[in-house]
């Protein structure tokens, strides 16, 4: 599976993560685009949006907040678990697209959620944030201030806190290695990280079952599944 960089092993240093749904697909967690992208025959991505929550907040909360019991019942895949372990012979760094914090629950120690996180929640006026995990029973929920409070995510049409977008590109650019692992990389800007690696000679592997947008542009390709290909890559570093 990974022959071709085999060799080249001791001269990575510094492995760049970039996930996305898929990688968590194998926890339980439905994808965004694939065919189980819908709820109540709602297309996810039209649910996802600034839009959506101003026109019916107690419909998106009802989403999320069947996405937050799925997500809190979730547990860390071998895929997760094989980047955790990674740590353990080089940097690793993981840029994740993904709100769910399965990397975190994984051991990962080094994760930037470049999209948000389904445990954390703000006013969509003041600047009250806080973290839950329990059930929000009554939708939409109130801040003190009387306005709603909404998933402090990253929704289409918003742009990513810049500190966390500031940093994703630094280190995507100073890597040896990017592994680009399930994602369709269809949002931007976390679809330019792969560029900013490549423009500075990273290897640039993709783990995907499927094609996507920059397959073109990979050295190399696992049409494989995260939780079978990850474990195979760790045991790369274990031999040496
Ligand atoms: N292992 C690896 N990849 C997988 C697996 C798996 N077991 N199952 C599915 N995939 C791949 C699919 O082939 C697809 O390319 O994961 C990708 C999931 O793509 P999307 O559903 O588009 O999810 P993602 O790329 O994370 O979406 C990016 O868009 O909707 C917004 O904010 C949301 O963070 C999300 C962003």
């Amino acid at each position: 599976m990974f022959e071709l960089i085999k060799d080249d092993i001791d001269n990575i240093k510094k492995v760049v993560f970039v996930t996305g749904a898929g990688i968590s697909q194998e926890s339980g967690i439905p994808t965004f685009r694939g065919k189980d992208g819908l709820w109540r025959n709602h297309d996810a991505m039209k649910l996802a949006t600034i839009d959506a929550f101003y026109n019916n907040p107690k419909l998106v909360w009802e989403w999320y907040n069947e996405r937050r019991a799925n997500i809190f019942a979730a547990k860390p895949n071998p895929g997760h678990r094989a980047i955790a372990e990674l740590e353990k012979y080089v940097k690793v760094v993981v840029l994740t697209q993904n709100i769910d914090g399965l990397h975190q629950k994984a051991g990962s120690s080094q994760v930037l959620e470049l999209h948000g996180s389904i445990i954390k929640i703000k006013c969509s006026v003041c600047d009250f944030k806080e973290e839950t995990t329990y059930e929000i029973s009554k939708v939409p929920p109130l801040c003190r201030c009387g306005n709603i409070l909404r998933p402090d995510v990253v929704w289409f049409g918003e742009s990513l806190p810049q500190d966390v977008w500031q940093k994703a590109m630094v280190l995507a650019s100073q890597c040896d290695l990017m592994i680009i692992v399930g994602t369709s990389l269809v949002v931007s800007p976390a679809n330019t990280l792969p560029i900013y690696a490549k423009q500075n000679n990273a290897l640039l592997i993709e783990i995907n079952p499927e094609n996507t947008e920059m397959s073109s542009e990979m050295d190399l390709i696992i049409r494989n599944t995260s939780a079978i290909s990850l474990p195979k890559f760790v045991t790369l570093f274990k031999k040496n």
